[in-house]
């Protein structure tokens, strides 16, 4: 016969657990009674993990027309607050800015990093501001960038030479996507390390490119054990894990010989002076190191961590946003048409283009602005995370809570936006106060306050001048059998072309 206990030490572990979920789905312990921001239903242990799809600005965009512009979402175990308003945006990046600069722990960044010893992911505090104010003051700044330019000219022209070699014949296609790749590498290369790591290997995605490429495509996985600890597990039974360790690995062998070979370079030399030397970033990081002047160690990992951001952060969007802007004007013929007249207008019989001539060349702006709102390179930027319990708009929201802001869905929104969906460039012009850099909420693809983009004069220079030139120099076309231009978006952090951008290109000057 069965016994009592049979039945009964089931049902009170059901009981248990039942109860359990009840009150972890309505009432988490450590807030209740606080009124927290609305949240959709959510499934036990995944949390709303399910409803992030593969393309979470997309899915978090149509979940805040439910829910409102701050919103609470868990991810697994991790509460996550989204913020989908420009009002919101400036409460979490400008009112309360401080308590929200902190990032969250992701495990591939992080290991990347050395321990997060990088800008991106550091977390926020002493570290992170030497490191980021080094960088800004040797490569980021509107002096140093100017100083760069003869690599910007240099580096752009060789643009036009290889799509010039590419399409020798009127049906011949360029792979453009791979050819802009190559430009901000190769560009953020030589101001930071002093030399291409490109050279001498053939045309195409190098092996520096593909080292890249596959870091990238790593950060932007979905690692479930970021989100439900008990489930680390799955990265090491599928793969994941090894296959970030094996280009953790060769990236770290990379970094440590670039940091080897400046140092023999620069034995013996004193004080380099970065504006005459044409000391590259690595030289100023390393005298920094030596120096040894300031509380603050700058040991070799934290070294290659900035170095690693520099392409991490730098390249990826930079190329992206550069891909999205020509996808755009090519899909527009009327929009080409009036950049090219710009453009042609602006440089005269000169038939080249120089940087002092960008300033004069509004429209060329106001399209690249345009880009950047329909197709911001990192749409829920970088994940913020907050250091103390705290109120947004009458809302509790605890410390450690994750913080994404869907900078795509607020450069989206009808409330700011006439017709967002659109893509019309003159509503820059129309506005010209209206810009990039953190101060209007309504429009922030380099996000805002502490922890905003330090790149983006640099990226603007770069951007500028190769669109100019492209335009200057090209009338493009679609390969033969193609019948429309391709804006497809690819799933990842940085939110690419899925397709690359292929063009029959033909020298118009
Ligand atoms: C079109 C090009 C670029 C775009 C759209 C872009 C966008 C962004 C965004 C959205 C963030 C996160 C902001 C936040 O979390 O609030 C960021 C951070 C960052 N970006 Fe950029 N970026 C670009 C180019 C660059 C370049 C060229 C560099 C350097 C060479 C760079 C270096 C960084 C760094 C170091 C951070 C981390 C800042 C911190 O956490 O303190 N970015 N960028």
């Amino acid at each position: 016969m069965t016994s009592f206990s049979n039945y009964v030490v089931p049902l009170v572990s059901f009981s248990l657990f039942v109860i359990f979920v009840l009150k972890w789905f309505f009432n988490p312990a450590s807030t209740a009674g606080k009124k927290l921001p609305p949240s959709p239903p959510k499934l036990p242990v995944i949390g709303n993990l399910h409803q992030l799809s593969l393309y979470p600005h997309r899915a978090l965009q149509t979940l805040s027309k439910r829910y409102g512009p701050l919103m609470m979402l868990h991810l697994g175990s991790v509460p996550t607050l989204v913020v989908s308003s420009a009002d919101a945006a400036l409460e979490i990046m400008k009112t309360n800015d401080l308590i929200f600069s902190n990032r969250p722990k992701v495990t591939i960044p992080d290991k990347l990093v050395y321990g997060s010893k990088d800008i991106a992911f550091a977390p926020y505090g002493e570290h992170w501001r030497q490191v980021r104010s080094i960088c800004v003051l040797h490569l980021l700044s509107n002096k140093r960038v100017q100083s760069f330019r003869y690599i910007r000219e240099e580096e752009t022209d060789l643009l036009i030479q290889k799509i010039r070699q590419s399409s020798s014949s009127s049906t011949s296609v360029t792979n453009l996507s791979n050819l802009l790749v190559s430009l901000t590498n190769d560009t953020i290369s030589r101001v930071a390390l002093g030399r291409k790591y490109s050279d001498g290997e053939a045309q195409g995605s190098t092996k520096f490119e593909l080292m890249l490429k596959e870091i990238m495509e790593l950060s932007g996985v979905f690692n479930a054990g970021d989100f439900i600890p008990w489930l680390k597990w799955i990265s090491k039974v599928n793969g994941f894990d090894a296959r970030a360790d094996k280009v953790i690995k060769s990236f770290d062998e990379f970094l440590s010989g670039v940091v080897e070979d400046h140092r023999n370079r620069n034995q013996g030399k004193t004080d380099l002076d970065d504006s005459s030397n044409h000391a590259d970033l690595v030289d100023l990081l390393l005298e920094i190191q030596r120096e040894n002047k300031s509380s603050f160690t700058l040991d070799d990992e934290t070294i290659k961590a900035v170095i690693f951001d520099m392409f991490g952060a730098g390249t990826d969007t930079t190329y992206t946003s550069l891909e999205w802007t020509m996808a755009e004007a090519l899909r527009h013929p009327e929009i080409m048409k009036k950049l090219q007249n710009e453009v042609k207008q602006v440089v005269g019989s000169k038939k080249q283009v120089a940087e002092e001539d960008l300033e004069k060349m509004l429209y060329l702006k106001a399209v690249l602005k345009e880009s950047l709102r329909l197709h911001p390179p990192i749409p829920l930027l970088i994940p913020h995370q907050s250091t103390q319990d705290t109120k947004i708009m009458g809302y509790h929201i605890a410390a450690g809570t994750q913080v994404f802001i869907n900078a795509w869905a607020i450069a989206m929104d009808p409330m700011n936006w006439e017709n967002p969906e659109e893509f019309n460039p003159e509503r820059f012009l129309k506005n010209t106060a209206l810009d990039f850099r953190g101060f209007n909420f309504e429009y922030i693809p380099f996000g805002a306050g502490r922890r905003g983009c330090p790149g983006i004069t640099f990226a603007v220079t770069v951007n500028e001048l190769a669109l100019a030139k492209l335009i200057l120099n090209f009338d493009f076309a679609l390969p033969i059998g193609v019948k429309e231009w391709d804006l497809t978006e690819d799933s990842g952090s940085t939110v690419h072309k899925k397709n690359p951008l292929l063009v029959v290109a033909t020298p118009s000057c």
